[in-house]
């Protein structure tokens, strides 16, 4: 199958551009408090710079309790001082835009923290001029919750309110009150949040689970899943029919573009964990939704040639015309990369993610193979692994402290790290593997540098080429010229017919400029890049 692309060769920034996922707690801390900060993030600048991405997005930075680390906001247009102010913001903004890097906020617009002003009036009465803003239900006649709708974090999706004797519901923690989406004043005042910050100069929002805005009217209970898998989270017991993905959605995520388009060169991303079929509808209707719907498939997708090589078909197939691809290999939800597929296989994952037609995005670490860090019990801070116990849903792993330099801490903090560092961190830092041009950051700063300059990378079609099962195979072409990836899944030796060409860059970083004949001798746990004459 060949899909080409139907984008032109005039360069959108973030159709060519890598993304790279800042979690801000975790990258740099300038003030000695043991969590990142926005001064830590402009002190880094540098080296993003050199790593050669082009936008960086930033998990929440507003004044928020913290109950799930910044996704429960109190305040949409405002810094909480854990980050900074306003002030460090807009230097930010400034220092990075000289840089020529853009920025993206994360916007939480499903839920407000219990604390938000807005909450707190919802709450005072049922006849609060706010109450509407978020979705209060009465108890069915016995007491019980109005719907059998479960919490993503464990346990009911409905808290209950003793003084004014309703359920209000909550798609996460009960502190995180979900917003009445079908109110237009809601709408309205996310729609003001999004301008504020696009005056001030951000480049675009990455929408926290922008599928769950729109309940069932009805609120129909949602049907049992017949495919649960014991040991995975109790939420996964029901399919989310009702609670999550109505149809309405979409207008929704069409006046979002809207408001996005009111200003020049902006990006809409998505968050949408949903089959291929249902992420593609978040395109929108004659592509007036979220330019890209982060496509998360290869976060949970069995790390084998043929499993991808399907996966990509799929979704190359299912894309709507004109619709921009793009892939994600790593967040702040799921075990790191490196963990996933090992470290081996981490350097072919960073080709494979590099080389697919479509925007990457990287997830901060990755690009130096941090590892999932085991966190022991009394270390744990994400609500969803205490909520869920002991099945592994725990996220604090992935999301330990950038590994800087060998120096104390990893030199992210003068204080007490509020998560443990991996112990690799000696070895394992960005300050050592700059210098190793062996390096899997080596490898990084090359394929981002060769995405960048090459227009078969970007605007190539994407055609698959049939190989044995160890290897995933693909050509991309753009005007005749042709790249051809060929990537090792498996530990053993492969070799494959590819045609006559010159190797530009192996995972190993040792073959540059090598001459292949027509045969390409894959080492195991290799990938290369071959120019095809
Ligand atoms: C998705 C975010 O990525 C996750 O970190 C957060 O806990 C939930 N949305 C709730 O906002």
């Amino acid at each position: 199958m060949t899909s080409s692309s139907k984008a032109t060769a005039a360069s959108i920034w973030w159709q060519a551009g890598t993304i790279y996922q800042i979690y801000p707690r975790s990258f740099q801390d300038a003030n000695g408090d043991g969590v990142g900060d926005l001064k830590g993030i402009i002190g880094r600048l540098p080296y993003l710079h050199q790593l050669g991405v082009d936008a960086i997005w930033i998990s929440p930075i507003f004044p928020s309790p913290m109950a799930d680390f910044g996704y429960d906001i109190s305040d949409y247009i405002d810094i909480d001082p854990l980050f900074g102010t306003l002030a460090d913001f807009d230097a930010l903004v400034e220092a990075a835009h000289a840089q020529g890097l853009r920025i993206i906020l994360d916007l939480v617009p499903n839920h407000t923290s219990d604390a938000h002003p807005w909450f707190l009036e919802s709450r005072s009465s049922r006849e609060n001029p706010k109450r509407d803003w978020y979705i209060w239900r009465d108890p069915k006649p016995d007491g019980s919750a109005p719907t059998n709708w479960l919490s993503e974090f464990g346990g009911s999706a409905w808290a209950y309110d003793e003084a004014t004797e309703q359920y209000y519901y909550h798609a996460f923690l009960d502190r995180q009150p979900d917003l009445n989406w079908r109110n237009p004043d809601v709408r309205d005042a996310i729609y003001e949040v999004m301008r504020f910050w696009m005056r001030r100069g951000v480049d675009g929002f990455r929408v926290d689970v922008i599928w769950h805005l729109i309940k069932d009217d009805q609120y129909r209970d949602n049907p049992v899943n017949p495919n649960y898998v014991a040991g995975r989270p109790p939420h996964e017991t029901l399919i989310t029919l009702y609670s999550a993905d109505r149809p309405e959605t979409q207008d929704v995520v069409a006046e979002m573009r809207q408001v996005v388009d009111e200003f020049e060169d902006r990006v809409l991303i998505g968050e949408v964990y949903l089959p291929i079929d249902r992420l593609v509808a978040y395109y929108g209707e004659d592509l007036g939704g979220a330019h890209l719907p982060f496509n998360f498939a290869l976060l949970s997708a069995p790390w084998h040639a043929p499993d991808i090589a399907d996966l990509i078909a799929r979704y190359e197939a299912a894309l709507p015309l004109g619709a921009w691809p793009n892939w994600v290999l790593g967040n702040h939800d799921r075990p790191r990369v490196a963990t996933r597929v090992g470290e081996a296989q981490a350097r072919v994952a960073a080709m494979l993610l590099l080389t697919l037609r479509g925007t990457s995005t990287l997830y901060y670490g990755d690009e130096i193979g941090m590892r999932h860090v085991p966190i022991a019990p009394d270390q744990v801070q994400d609500s969803f692994e205490k909520n869920v116990p002991g099945i592994g849903v725990g996220r604090d792993g992935c999301r330990t402290p950038m590994q800087w330099a060998a120096s104390a801490n990893a030199g992210f903090t003068s204080g007490v790290p509020w998560l443990p560092l991996d112990d690799d961190f000696r070895e394992n830092n960005a300050a050592a593997l700059a210098v190793d041009p062996r390096s899997i950051l080596s490898l990084y700063v090359k394929l981002i540098a060769l995405r960048k300059r090459t227009t078969e990378l970007v605007f190539g079609s994407y055609d698959p080429v049939e190989t044995q099962d160890a290897v995933l195979a693909y050509r991309r072409t753009y005007d005749d010229q042709s790249l051809l990836i060929a990537l090792n899944f498996t530990s053993e030796p492969a070799s494959l017919h590819v045609g006559a060409g010159e190797v530009l860059i192996s995972t190993e970083l040792d073959r540059d400029g090598e001459n292949v004949p027509g045969l390409l001798e894959l080492r195991g746990n290799e990938g290369v890049i071959v120019r095809l004459r």
